[in-house]
Parts: structure tokens; C-alpha cells; sequence
């Protein structure tokens, strides 16, 4: 069996070096906003039939002034590190024929896509005119500048985010309304003619009937960065080009369609989706107050149907491992992982200072000094011994779904939380000393203090290669 050691892909893919506060990224020089290439005033399309389109990804996606009022834009999704690597196409049946359409969350207008031969996506799915296909694409090379090739990893992560926050605002409307994930063919992400790194990540069939109510006001995001990086060609560091290509080559030989997960009426109610849209926001940092045990436990127990659903639909096998630093009544330094039922051993040395050794393994990031207790969603390492890396990145997929429940379980329980995509994963496996798990994304919760902004861990050095 190849293990993920020898699995050169996988491990190309993995690579963070992130064994100090400062990560170390190869430097790359690349459009920062490719997509705007689509948003020319001739090409617009404004349809009443698409409103509820608009409606949905502006709910979901759009900006949205900061929580903390620090004059900053947030997206309606969590994204990593404010770079916002995912961009969305729709394909839909309009006054008479098929047209793909580019949303722009500045413009807050659809842009119909002239120079992609759009037969090649419909012979994909067979789509009926009552049907429209969102596309998920990934601009991996907007985030690899400053995360370098944990971009990879960065850009999966915020697609299932955003896939899981408009799936549940899709499905406001009625709780059942079909929805299905299709992850295109390899083939097609060759032809659309993306390159550097855009490639379509996955895509939703769903019905065209369902109605969302528009914003009450849309929020403009500056567009300083349209011109700034025209023309600029990619550094040629052969790892880099390496993780281009592993990451264009799209998640399936063939399209594969699968029937999303189920939701219940509370998690798709739209007087919740519209205030959590509104309110959620990342912790900046937590103070030293210990979490309620009822809390704790409750996100426990919720998160693992979540996972096993995750898990069956996409066909993975995801593990949360939880470790308790200030929860109430628990001894710091307990773990367990929470999908089989099982307590792990803590290494010595890590449990009497079991705050201090996860931050140390995150970067000595500040949100972990206080954390009250912290999720790693992981793989088995024998889940990367395919020959491909279908089942990894699908696995990243499935933890972007799991990161995102947890922002819902702890808004719903008052609790800040933030995902966390810096982190050592040597040293996290040497913290509950398993060596056969591949951690994916960090989850960590605690009583919020947002009087400090946050530092950005990722202070990047850039290797002059
Ligand atoms: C894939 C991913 C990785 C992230 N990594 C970190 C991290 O290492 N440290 C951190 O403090 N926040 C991290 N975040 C949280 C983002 O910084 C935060 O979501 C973003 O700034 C948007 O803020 P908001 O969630 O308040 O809208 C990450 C988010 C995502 C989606």
C-alpha cells in the first residue's frame, strides 16, 4: 500500500511550512482578481428570472460590513484570510437558449461568459431547461501568494463553505428541494480554457423555482485591485507548477453526480440563515473564560452525524479529534476522537500544557492561547494511498462542510470560533501521538474577545527561489 510518505502527489499537496509563526512561501507573482476579465458593461445580463439567483449568492456569498465595525468588508461565508479564492458561474436557460453567466459580488450583476463553449458543460449532465448548474471554481493562485502551496488546501476549504451556506439558503425555501454536488470531468476543466490554477472545484444542479428575498442594501467593495496585476506571469517554481496542475486536473475522470445531503427545517430556516449571514463572524481572540460542559458536549455529539453524513455521501472517511483546554468540569488536556468513540492518549509533556503546545503546533497563533477546546478534522493516512488524490481533496471538501456546521453550532450556542489552516501537522500528531492520521483543518472555539484585531499568522517570508 503506498502511504501518504510516498505518495509524492499528496505530499506536494500537503506542504506547509509552518513550523514558526512566519510561513515560508515560494514567491509567485500572478493576477490577484482574474475573473474580472468577465465584467464588461456590454456583456451584462439582468433577467426577473434570475433574481432569485442573485438573491441567493448575495445572501450567502456577498460582502457585508464587518461585526466589529473596524470599517473592514467581510464575505457572508468564512474565507481564508480575507482572499476570496472562489468565484461562481451559472449556467441556466434564458429567452431561449443555454448561456453561462459570471456573478460579480462588486457589480451585483450577472455577466454572460462569450468565449467558453458552453455545449461541452451541458453534455456533461444532461441539464433540463428547468435545471441550472453553479459552478464552484477555484482560483487557487489567489490565496498560493501568501499561503503558498497550502493554498490548495485553503481554496477546497472555502469552496465547501460557501457550498454548504448557499446550499442551506437554497433550500430555505423548502427543506427538501432537490440539490445535487457533480464534480465535472477532468475533461471539461481541460476545455473551458481556465488557466493558472482556476478550475472547477464542483458544481450544484438545482431547480430553477425557488424564491429568496433580495438584500435590503447591497455593500460595494472597493475595485482597486482590477488593474494592479495585469500581465504579471507565474514564477516558475517547478513545486508550484506542480500543485497548478494536480489542481486543474479536476476531482473526476468522469462527471459524477451525488444527491447533496439532507437538512432539517431549523438549519434551513431563513429568519436564522438571514441573522447568522448578518452576525457570524471569526473570533479574533478568546478571553480565559472556561466553556460550559453543556456546550462542549452538545457540539460533540452534533458534529458527528454531520460527519458520518459528509462521509457517506462523499465517500471519505473524516475524523474529529477534540481536545478540551477550558471547558468546565473537564480536566484539560482530554481527547477524543469523536466519530469512532474513541479516547486518545496525550503525550506527557503536551498535558499539563496542553493550550500552550496547540499553539505552538498553530503558529503560536494568539486565538489559541485561550482556546477552550479544538476540533482536527483528519483522514486516516491510508485514505491517501489512491493512486489519484480524489479521495484527499474530496476530504477537504468534506472538512470545509464540517468547518462550516461548527461556525453554525457556535453561533447558535454563542460561542466564538474560527477555523484555523495554519498549523503544523507533525506537531499536532505529536500532541495525541498518532502518526496515522493526516490533519486536514483546525476548528477552535472559546469565549470571544474582539478587542484586538487579529494578526495575520501567515506573515509570509518569501523564498527567493
Ligand atoms: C481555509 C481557512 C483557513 C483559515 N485559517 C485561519 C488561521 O490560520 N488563523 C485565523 O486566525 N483565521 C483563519 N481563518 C479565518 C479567516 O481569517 C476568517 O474566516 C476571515 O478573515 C473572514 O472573517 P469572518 O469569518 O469573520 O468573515 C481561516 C479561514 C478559512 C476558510
Amino acid at each position: 500500500m503506498i502511504s501518504v510518505k510516498d505518495n509524492f502527489g499528496i505530499k506536494g499537496l500537503h506542504l506547509q511550512r509552518v513550523e514558526s509563526p512566519f510561513s515560508t512561501v515560494n514567491r509567485v507573482s500572478l493576477r490577484m482578481d482574474p475573473f474580472r476579465r468577465y465584467c464588461n458593461a456590454g456583456n451584462s445580463v439582468a433577467h426577473t428570472s434570475l433574481d432569485s439567483f442573485k438573491h441567493l449568492l448575495e445572501w450567502s456569498y456577498g460582502y457585508r460590513n464587518s461585526y466589529n465595525s473596524n470599517n473592514s468588508l467581510k464575505r457572508r461565508s468564512p474565507s481564508a484570510g480575507a482572499l476570496y479564492p472562489t468565484e461562481l458561474l451559472l449556467l441556466t436557460y434564458l429567452e431561449e437558449q443555454w448561456c453561462l453567466l459570471y456573478y460579480s459580488f462588486s457589480e451585483h450583476q450577472f455577466f454572460r461568459i462569450t468565449d467558453i463553449d458552453i455545449s461541452m458543460f451541458l453534455a456533461e449532465n444532461n441539464l433540463n431547461k428547468t435545471e441550472s448548474q453553479l459552478y464552484f471554481v477555484s482560483i487557487f493562485t489567489r490565496s498560493v501568494q501568501k499561503y503558498g502551496v497550502r493554498a490548495y488546501r485553503y481554496a477546497h476549504l472555502d469552496a465547501a463553505c460557501i457550498a454548504d451556506t448557499i446550499a442551506r439558503f437554497y433550500r430555505s425555501d423548502y427543506p427538501d428541494a432537490p440539490l445535487s454536488i457533480v464534480f465535472p470531468s477532468h475533461t471539461l476543466n481541460k476545455q473551458t480554457g481556465f488557466h493558472h490554477g482556476e478550475a472547477i472545484s464542483f458544481s450544484f444542479i438545482l431547480q430553477n423555482q425557488f424564491h429568496i428575498p433580495a438584500l435590503d442594501t447591497y455593500i460595494d467593495p472597493a475595485k482597486t485591485i482590477q488593474n494592479s496585476f495585469s500581465g504579471c506571469a507565474p514564477y516558475a517554481s517547478s513545486n508550484l507548477m506542480h500543485v497548478l496542475e494536480f489542481h486543474e486536473r479536476a476531482l473526476s475522470v468522469k462527471a459524477a453526480r451525488y444527491p447533496w445531503m439532507f437538512h432539517t427545517k431549523q438549519e434551513t430556516s431563513l429568519d436564522y440563515l438571514r441573522l447568522y449571514a448578518d452576525k457570524r463572524s471569526s473570533a479574533q481572540e478568546f478571553d480565559e473564560q472556561a466553556v460550559d460542559i453543556l456546550v462542549y458536549s452538545d457540539l460533540c455529539t452534533s458534529i458527528v452525524p454531520f460527519c458520518l453524513e459528509v462521509n457517506k455521501f462523499l465517500g471519505i472517511q473524516l475524523q474529529v479529534i477534540s481536545l478540551a483546554t477550558r471547558v468546565s468540569g473537564i480536566r484539560s488536556g482530554t481527547a477524543e476522537e469523536l466519530v469512532n468513540g474513541q479516547a486518545l492518549h496525550i503525550h506527557s509533556d503536551a498535558k499539563n500544557c496542553m493550550s500552550q503546545v496547540l499553539a505552538e503546533a498553530c503558529q503560536h497563533q494568539k486565538i489559541m492561547k485561550n482556546t477552550a477546546f479544538t476540533f482536527i478534522v483528519a483522514i486516516p493516512v491510508h485514505e491517501t494511498s489512491d493512486t489519484g488524490t480524489h479521495l484527499y481533496t474530496k476530504s477537504i471538501i468534506g472538512a470545509g462542510l464540517v468547518c462550516s456546521k461548527l461556525y453554525h453550532l457556535a453561533y447558535q450556542h454563542n460561542i466564538g470560533t474560527t477555523t484555523i489552516g495554519g498549523f503544523s501537522e507533525k506537531m499536532l500528531n505529536r500532541i495525541y501521538e498518532n502518526e496515522n492520521i493526516i490533519p486536514l483543518v483546525v476548528q477552535t472555539f472559546g469565549h470571544t474577545n474582539n478587542t484586538h484585531s487579529k494578526i495575520d499568522a501567515a506573515t509570509t517570508i518569501l523564498l527567493n527561489i
